[in-house]
């Protein structure tokens, strides 16, 4: 599929447009238009009643060690700035940059790809910020016009078999910016944060400086002992949310997969330590089977487990579930949501000091006069497994737990393995990228008979009906004889339902073209036979298949496809 085609129909027919477009447009911004704010949306929602409020907390799932509960949160987007300290954001969050002097704009290091060539007794490293199937073609002309050759004269250019990234390179004085027109205008690699500041209040001094979050997970963090306070979750509980993030990030591109403002889907799993690698596997098998159920195919979809040297020491795993873009080049995946073991570094850092990631066992950062680098808030974040002591506490002779901890003193957590900090699981996903590869995945082209029976390419986009804009379509078959009476009152019956189009202008066949190209699985054509008998036809998008049913029976039969 060529991403062009796709962004040209996500534009032409509503689903995504650049933020201010109208005033040339805001790098790294996107709006979702009508129709793809319901993708989106369908997307979330079909997330939060997966994970959430469709979640039988009474039953074991299909691959878990036990049941467990699930519930959610909505935080705010500023937090207290020591949130960012705590986690490690404000000191580790950071990308590294270069700059151009000519053009004055900065570039992420590891993005910047390029080949080396030479011509004219001249060898020099091109970059290029173009998409995968476009490198070479803009490699080219920008070596010509460097060298001042013309386009017949490319056969005077030797290039290196590969391309590479500008990590790769040794002398960033024989390259050429992606922007630039002379050499060497790239300045040494800097690291550069990536949260965006804000302040708060009037008065706008260094101590009022505020971030917009990077993540929405250490909204859960933070308010993992309000959760345990006011519900009644035990451990194993997940807390979800989804909400915007922001990333200052330094090269936004390939349409929306990396954008500065954006939305996350997170869950923060909490569970006993010694559960936890088992946790880890059911959430990562249960995160990869969501995105195969809504039709993400199985070739273009894996599960990548990071090696062990990738991982942080507290972590027994974490893996990524990535899509084939179509934008990347041949046999690269991109990331769509990351699942991680997280230990119990988070609430610790919250509770005791930001841990320093290198410690083994983990330690609180120490600043230059020897005192925690940035402060916990020396809240209490353990929790007690007050049912598995109850358990137990008459077999070990003991009256309180108290008593269990007294009896324990000289050990480093006396009241393990009933109190403890909980280990963490993440399953952090991106609703903007879920949405990117359900667009990607469903682009096809095939051919069809128009009204003359001459075949003609027809767009189709086969979305899943759980996340289709639009459920059904209903087609009065021609303005006259009350077919579009009945198929008004067919509308009215199903809007209150799901979302439901209703269009009488135009030839039949053209009106399924153009919900085919918006993915509506369903049209309900309203025709002569509905007149005597009361029924209508249904139009399978995919299969093209035709079938007729009951007026009554429509609501029920789109239903049972959205499941
Ligand atoms: N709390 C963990 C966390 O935020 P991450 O891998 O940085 O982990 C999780 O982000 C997910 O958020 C990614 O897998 C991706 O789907 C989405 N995401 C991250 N940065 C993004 C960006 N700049 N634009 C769009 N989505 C992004």
């Amino acid at each position: 599929m060529e991403m062009e085609k796709l962004v040209a129909l996500c534009k032409r027919r509503g689903f995504l447009f650049q933020s201010s477009e109208i005033y040339g447009g805001l790098n790294g911004f996107w709006d979702y238009g009508p129709l793809g704010v319901e993708l989106k949306r369908n997307i979330k929602e079909a997330w939060w009643r997966d994970m959430v409020i469709g979640h039988d907390d009474l039953s074991t799932p299909v691959g878990a060690p036990g049941s467990y509960e699930m519930t959610g949160l909505d935080c705010t987007i500023i937090m207290h700035p020591q949130v960012w300290k705590c986690s490690g954001h404000y000191d580790l969050f950071q990308d590294s940059m270069v700059e151009c002097r000519e053009s004055k704009r900065r570039y992420r290091y590891d993005q910047v790809r390029g080949r080396w060539v030479e011509a004219k007794q001249e060898r020099i490293f091109v970059t290029t910020l173009a998409e995968a199937d476009h490198e070479e073609e803009d490699t080219t002309t920008r070596a010509l016009r460097y060298f001042k050759l013309r386009s017949k004269q490319t056969d005077q250019l030797n290039w290196a078999e590969n391309f590479e990234t500008l990590p790769e390179v040794d002398d960033l004085s024989r390259v050429l910016g992606p922007d630039a027109k002379t050499l060497g205008t790239l300045g040494e690699p800097r690291n550069f944060n990536l949260m965006f500041e804000t302040i708060v209040g009037a008065l706008g001094g260094e101590k009022d400086k505020a971030f917009l979050r990077p993540e929405t997970a250490q909204g859960i963090f933070v308010n993992f002992k309000n959760v345990c306070d006011s519900t009644r979750v035990k451990v194993p509980f997940g807390i979800a949310q989804i909400g915007k993030s922001f990333r200052n990030e330094i090269t936004p591109r390939n349409f929306t997969f990396r954008s500065r403002e954006f939305e996350q889907m997170e869950i923060e799993f909490f569970c006993h330590p010694d559960a936890s690698p088992d946790w880890y596997q059911y959430w990562r098998d249960r995160r990869m089977k969501w995105y195969e159920d809504l039709g993400l195919s199985s070739e273009r979809l894996r599960l990548r487990e990071h090696d062990a040297d990738e991982l942080s020491h507290y972590s027994t795993g974490t893996a990524d579930i990535e899509y084939a873009f179509p934008f990347l080049p041949e046999g690269e995946f991109g990331e769509l949501e990351g699942i991680a073991h997280r230990g119990d570094f988070d609430l610790r850092s919250h509770m005791e000091g930001k841990l320093d990631e290198t410690t083994n066992p983990l330690q609180i950062e120490l600043g230059a006069d020897g005192q925690p680098k940035w402060r916990g808030s020396g809240k209490d974040l353990t929790y007690f497994d007050a049912d598995s002591f109850d358990q137990v506490k008459e077999d070990l002779g003991l009256r309180s737990f108290k008593q269990y901890v007294a009896g324990r003193s000289e050990q480093a957590n006396p009241g393990y393995p009933f109190q403890f900090i909980p280990h963490v699981i993440e399953p952090s996903a991106g609703a903007d990228r879920a949405a990117l590869a359900f667009l990607c995945e469903a682009y096809d082209e095939d051919k069809q008979p128009d009204e003359k029976g001459k075949m003609q390419t027809r767009t189709v986009m086969r979305f899943h009906p759980r996340v289709a804009p639009i459920k059904c379509a209903v087609l009065p078959l021609v303005r006259k004889d009350g077919m579009p009476e009945i198929a008004r009152d067919i509308y009215r019956a199903i809007k209150p339902q799901f979302p439901v189009f209703y269009d009488e202008k135009g030839a039949i066949g053209r009106r399924y073209r153009r919900q085919d190209e918006v993915g509506t699985p369903f049209c309900i054509t309203v025709d002569g036979d509905t007149l005597k008998d009361k029924t209508v036809t249904i139009r399978h998008r995919d299969t093209l298949e035709q079938s007729r049913i009951n007026i009554d029976d429509c609501v029920d039969d789109i239903r049972k496809h959205l499941e």
